[in-house]
């Protein structure tokens, strides 16, 4: 056995994967032969025309946006941005990981991950993921941070805040963690490290995702919390609920520069008021007491801050503007009732927060009803609002109905693939249900290779999951699997195509 390779698997270092074939066609157009109707009005609108009123404006009154529900913004702590992103990127929130002494055999593996400019010490060795901390009695760790699936790429350049889509769970970390041997525990580093391993081993049946850029997070959050006990934060080796392989759901990390805009966090709008105790689950690997929780609760305050700081880069190729401005008269009528409104001035811009209920969005329903009362993540519920975290935050599911919130446009274009699950590879479709691909791929997994046109990554068609090569399935993104649906969201169905191209050329000045 090689513990070096063992041990590499195991830092959840999301590889980026560039070796799948290029192909000689790119897909993900907005064109298709069966385009839905030829009619005007959205076929989605749930209004009641009244006599006597102009059409056009009917439009723009009523839609699908009347069904949802608005969710208010709460108070949050005040915070201090700059510290957050200190914070972020030298604290020890993940306090379990690799010693620093191995941490380049790791590295010998998987290759060595761009770091972050502006980053000193240490911490400007390491990849931008991690952080090295030193531990009380003097020796040092290598441990993971936010930017494991917050930090991305766009056009080459890697943005903090941009989900990192070319991520890569698609490996039980269980098959790594179990058969690699105890360090000898001559340091905290070492006993640290003992302990990273045991719970990487716990994750690992639950969180093994089937494409690439498929993101475990919320099922990391299940699964240790059914390790702990609620209000003292203890671990227990036997879970509290019982876990299922069957329904282990794909998720696809929004980009953080949204956060200030939005009242409620996570795609179904779960993680209401002071969203400190939802963030801080991402340190609940190994955090294992009050007392070790209670200051990263702290100074989350002003990781919330940073966050809530961040806005959206600017579009870097370059924009028709006469048909960008067709374009915004189309999102006013068919997307603003759901999406806001956007200006230069931020004061002249409006944000509804609303939660749309599953049956009006049509997206894959397994993520929201599950979630709600009666469904497998339903305990995420229960576990949060009894626990210390609790105290802080709010997990609400299915008040006043399970769904998904319709979420700010800023800087869409930088964030495909779309959909809480990643099921789609382009804008275009997005905004055409009916030319969505069943299975795909994408060309690879460059981030200069991007399709202007479609505003997404460049795709080809791919057989399905089941019946490819083993070595070949992490590549393949198959809608028809539990959670991975592509279907929903018809708001841009009834467009034409000169409707959409504008459309697509306004969402790039967002
Ligand atoms: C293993 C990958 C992973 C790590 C590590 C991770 N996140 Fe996330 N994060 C996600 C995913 C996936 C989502 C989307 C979940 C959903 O919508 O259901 C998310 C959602 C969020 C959101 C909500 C954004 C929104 O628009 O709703 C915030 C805020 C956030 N994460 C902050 C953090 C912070 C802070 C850390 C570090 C302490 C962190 N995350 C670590 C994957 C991760
Ligand atoms: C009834 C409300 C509603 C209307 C109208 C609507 N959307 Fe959406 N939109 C949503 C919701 C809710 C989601 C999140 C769905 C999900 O992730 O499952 C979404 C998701 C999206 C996404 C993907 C976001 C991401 O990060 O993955 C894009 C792009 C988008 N909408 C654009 C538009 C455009 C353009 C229009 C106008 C043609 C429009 N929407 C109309 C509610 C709406």
């Amino acid at each position: 056995m090689r513990p070096a390779a063992a041990l590499a698997i195991l830092t959840l270092l999301p590889a980026c994967s560039s070796d799948s074939p290029a192909a000689s066609e790119h897909g993900g157009t907005s064109e298709t032969g069966t385009s839905a109707t030829g009619t005007s009005g959205p076929d989605t609108s749930t209004g009641e025309p009244t006599s006597g009123e102009d059409p056009e404006d009917l439009t723009c009154k009523h839609g699908p946006w009347e069904s949802g529900k608005p969710i208010a913004m709460p108070e949050l702590p005040t915070g201090d941005p700059a510290a957050g992103y200190t914070a972020l990127l030298n604290e020890d929130y993940v306090s379990c990981g690799i010693p620093w002494e191995l941490f380049g055999f790791a590295e010998d593996v998987l290759g060595v991950e761009e770091p972050l400019p502006g980053r000193t010490g240490k911490n400007a060795e390491v990849g931008h993921a991690w952080n090295v901390v030193s531990l009380e009695d003097g020796s040092e760790l290598v441990v993971s941070n936010c930017l494991q699936c917050h930090a991305g790429y766009f056009n080459g350049e890697l943005i903090v805040g941009l989900g990192k889509a070319s991520a890569d769970f698609t490996t039980s970390l269980s098959d790594f963690a179990e058969p690699l041997p105890d360090l000898p525990e001559i340091n905290q580093a070492n006993a640290s490290f003992n302990k990273f391993k045991a719970r990487a081993a716990a994750l690992g049946p639950y969180s093994t995702m089937m494409t690439i850029g498929a993101n475990p997070a919320v099922m990391f959050a299940i699964v240790l919390l059914s390790h702990r006990d609620p209000v003292t934060l203890a671990w227990n080796d036997e879970p509290l609920y019982e876990l299922s392989t069957e329904l282990v759901l794909p998720a696809d990390p929004p980009p953080w520069w949204r956060v200030g805009k939005k009242a409620s966090n996570f795609a179904n709008g779960m993680s209401r008021r002071d969203h400190r105790g939802t963030m801080v689950l991402a340190s609940s690997l190994c955090t294992d007491s009050v007392e070790e929780a209670a200051p990263i609760v702290d100074y989350f305050a002003d990781i919330q801050a940073y966050i809530a700081s961040l806005e959206a880069p600017s579009y870097p190729f370059a924009i028709d503007e006469a048909l960008a401005a067709d374009g915004a008269e189309v999102f006013e009528c068919n997307c603003a009732g759901c999406h806001g409104t956007y200006a230069d001035d931020p004061k002249a811009e409006s944000f509804p927060n609303l939660l749309i209920p599953i049956d009006v969005i049509g997206t894959d329903p397994s993520f929201a009803r599950q979630a709600a009362e009666g469904g497998f993540y339903h305990h995420l519920r229960q576990w949060f609002n009894d626990s210390y975290y609790g105290m802080f935050s709010e997990v609400v599911t299915d008040d006043p109905t399970p769904g998904y919130t319709a979420p700010p446009l800023d800087g869409i274009w930088a964030t495909a693939p779309y959909f809480h699950n990643g099921s789609v590879p382009s804008i275009a479709l997005v905004l055409d249900s009916t030319a969505r691909p069943t299975t795909w791929r994408r060309l690879d997994y460059d981030s200069t290779n991007f399709d202007e046109a479609a505003l997404g990554w460049p795709w080809q068609p791919a057989m399905p999951w089941s019946d490819a090569p083993e070595s070949e399935r992490k590549f393949i993104y198959d809608t028809t699997l539990f959670g991975y649906g592509n279907g929903g969201h018809t708001f841009g169905d009834h467009l034409d195509d000169t409707e959409r191209r504008a459309l697509l050329e306004y969402l790039k000045t967002l």
